[in-house]
């Protein structure tokens, strides 16, 4: 799902201060480097007392900075040079004081002289705050924090959960995946900013009896990487999914859902209030009329047939659309999926006839279920689109840029 060099061309200086949530940053490093970013450490005294600058420079592949005196520089001022070259300067962790000093521009070793000496409009600044609850919820701490945020920071968490110290609370540093996504989200072009877009993802499943029941091979993971990429484009999204056991994209509100009745309800009361829907669910067809309340048990020695009636599921797209053409905004844009075995276009077209929505995106089900890649056919009643096979989410990326330049972002694009 994940396309391998998104962080490629980008520069991120990413500056440790002191505090247990320094042996996250190993990982964090890894995982920025592997996406392609070019990572330069820089660390406090007091972060080298968790982490080594062996270990980051390792990891990073340049040589780490820690003081302001590094004669290394031509000029002696690796404070201005750095943040010259940079995309991004993210300080995690930023521990209580780090982020004391930061608001108050104080500038007396190399890390907080480099965030005051970075050009604001070419360089912005990210913490990831890391410390004891009390330390977090202190009203010194949330004025500094406010007034980071004031001054144009961007503020990545804290989570809520276990502390080094024993105790549970807000203040724990974000994972090192989930920084990784914030700056992966930070470097998306926020084309779909103030959209609000809920889709469906996944297969369904209709119960036969308590153990067994009626799905398909779908694995959500399109869905999931076109809830992530909306996510990261700005959007507001609310994700139904079926029966997977995919994680949640960072920012998206998921609800689980099993049966396609499930899925019916928790998605027609709430599409008129969002701008777009987008089905990416295989919602199954048919449904077994009654489950049975306990196990159906093989008789033995009976080799006769089982049969069941099943009666068809409520189209959930259809009805989404019918719903928005009685709006005077005509609300949610709707965008239908259509997983076909041959005959793509055609197939593509009557769907988006026959369901009446604006936007129909074809693939073949035997090339896509279950794959990290696809290749879509996006149709509408104007032509057809072709998005050549690639990795999931980078599809998601331009059928979401697709989708902002309909909704009139062209300016943003
Ligand atoms: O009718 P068909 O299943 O081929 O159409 C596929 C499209 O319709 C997908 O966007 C799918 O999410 C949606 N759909 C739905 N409810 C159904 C069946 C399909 O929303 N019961």
């Amino acid at each position: 799902m994940s396309d391998a060099q998104q962080l490629s061309g980008r520069h991120v200086l990413l500056g440790l201060s002191g505090g247990i949530a320094c042996y996250k940053i190993a990982e964090l490093t890894r995982l920025l480097v592997k996406a392609g970013a070019m990572v330069q450490v820089v660390m406090t005294e007091a972060a080298q007392a968790f982490i080594t600058p062996v270990t980051m420079q390792a990891l990073s592949n340049r040589p780490v900075y820690t003081s302001q005196w590094d004669a290394r520089e031509d000029n002696n001022m690796a404070h201005i040079n750095l943040s010259r070259e940079a995309d991004l300067m993210l300080i995690a962790p930023a521990s209580a004081d780090f982020i004391a000093k930061l608001a108050q521009g104080r500038a007396d070793e190399l890390l907080s002289l480099t965030a005051l000496a970075r050009p604001l409009d070419r360089c912005p600044l990210a913490v990831a705050p890391a410390m004891n609850r009390e330390m977090w919820a202190h009203p010194a701490t949330q004025r500094n924090v406010a007034q980071l945020r004031a001054d144009g920071a961007l503020v990545f968490g804290p989570d809520h959960g276990d502390q080094a110290c024993g105790e549970v609370g807000d203040g724990r540093m974000l994972e090192a995946s989930e920084l990784f996504d914030e700056v992966v989200a930070f470097f998306q072009p926020k084309v779909l900013a103030g959209k609000k877009l809920l889709l469906t993802a996944g297969p369904t499943f209709e119960p036969i009896d308590p153990v067994r029941g009626l799905t398909n091979l779908s694995s959500g993971k399109m869905g999931f990487a076109v809830a992530q990429a909306a996510a990261q484009a700005g959007a507001d999204v609310t994700l139904v999914a079926g029966p997977v056991h995919l994680p949640t994209p960072r920012g998206v509100t998921r609800i689980d859902v099993q049966t396609a009745q499930q899925m019916f309800d928790a998605v027609l009361p709430r599409a008129s209030a969002f701008d777009v829907f987008i089905g990416t669910a295989a919602v199954a067809d048919w449904r077994p009329v009654q489950a049975h309340a306990h196990k159906v048990k093989k008789q033995t020695g009976d080799s006769s047939v089982l049969s069941f009636d099943l009666t068809e599921n409520p189209d959930i797209l259809a009805a989404v659309a019918a719903q928005a053409a009685q709006d005077p905004r005509h609300q949610p844009f709707c965008v239908g999926f259509a997983a076909e075995s041959q005959d793509l276009a055609r197939h593509a077209r009557d769907k988006l006839v026959r369901k009446k929505v604006q936007l129909v995106v074809g693939n073949l089900g035997p090339a896509t279920f279950g794959r990290d890649d696809n290749a879509l056919l996006l149709v509408d009643a104007s032509g057809d689109r072709e998005l050549p096979r690639a990795d999931k989410l980078s599809l998601a990326r331009e059928l979401v840029r697709d989708i902002a330049r309909r909704l009139g972002r062209v300016d943003q694009i």
